[in-house]
């Protein structure tokens, strides 16, 4: 297969090929996860959780996350690689936004991911501008977790929606190319994907309507302990090896499968 670039991404979006991306935090995932056909791997700092056995992603560190990168980049062959930047990396403005973009792309990154709403919108503009491509993040923001009061579905109330579809515009009108749209009901993403049809909006708890979907490998894999969002599918329950489960994945993004509105929707 040949390398997932951005233009054949948007060539996908403008096709209506659906979107598939999971998290990987290291090489042998990365791997398995290419070979099983995504489109696109998300360094997700969910590392914090997954691999660090943290209660929240806020103490994820820049180096840290530059480790992982480096990680994934040596076993991913042809998939669109997103860096996270993590909680405290961007937030003091834009040339500390690019000081740790550029470490992430060092590392091997393709793009990064930042979390927040029309006050990121100056730093998305300016790393856009530099070469960076960006990956927005709205609804619910892991990193801000304590201001949120816990993990709870966002724009629930008309109120709340329209905070999020203002936030979205101001971020594609940046330059935001892509959009983690996180825990929200699925009309509101349906909006925000159709206000701003030129972007691509990456679903996770969010409907189907989003350009793509994302997943965290451990979750869909059944490796998480305890109690999982309503939005995850356990991929492993039909058999088969690791990369069945992830094939099936991404076949069922494909298709329109995942989500199924009435079990995984808001
Ligand atoms: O860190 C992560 O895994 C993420 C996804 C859940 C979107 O940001
Ligand atoms: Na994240």
């Amino acid at each position: 297969r040949k390398s997932i670039t951005l233009h054949r991404l948007r060539e996908m979006h403008a096709q209506r090929e659906k979107i598939a991306m999971v998290t990987a935090y290291d090489a042998t995932f990365a791997r398995l996860v290419d070979d099983a056909g995504v489109d696109s791997i998300l360094v997700g700092d969910s590392l914090g959780m997954i691999v660090q056995g943290q209660s929240s992603t806020v103490p994820v560190t820049l180096d840290e996350m530059v480790y992982h990168t480096r990680c994934v980049v040596r076993g991913n062959r042809t998939a669109w690689v997103v860096g996270d930047l993590p909680f405290g990396s961007y937030q003091e403005g834009r040339e500390q936004a690019l000081r740790s973009s550029v470490a992430l792309m060092r590392a091997g990154a393709h793009m990064v991911k930042l979390e927040g709403g029309g006050w990121t919108a100056e730093t998305v503009h300016f790393l856009t501008e530099r070469g960076i491509p960006v990956c927005a993040h709205l609804g619910l923001t892991p990193q801000s977790v304590h201001a949120l009061g816990g993990y709870r579905i966002q724009g629930r109330d008309a109120a709340g929606a329209d905070t999020l579809r203002k936030h979205a515009r101001e971020l594609a009108e940046a330059g935001a190319a892509m959009m983690v749209l996180e825990l929200m009901p699925s009309a509101v993403a349906t909006q925000v994907q159709a206000d701003n049809p030129g972007m691509m909006t990456i679903g996770i708890g969010a409907g189907a309507a989003t350009a793509g979907q994302v997943l965290v490998l451990h979750d869909m894999l059944n490796f998480t302990r305890g109690k999982l969002p309503r939005f995850v599918r356990n991929f492993t329950a039909e058999g088969g090896s690791a990369e069945d489960a992830v094939r099936r994945y991404v076949a069922a993004v494909k298709d329109g499968s995942f989500p199924d509105e009435a079990l995984h929707g808001y």
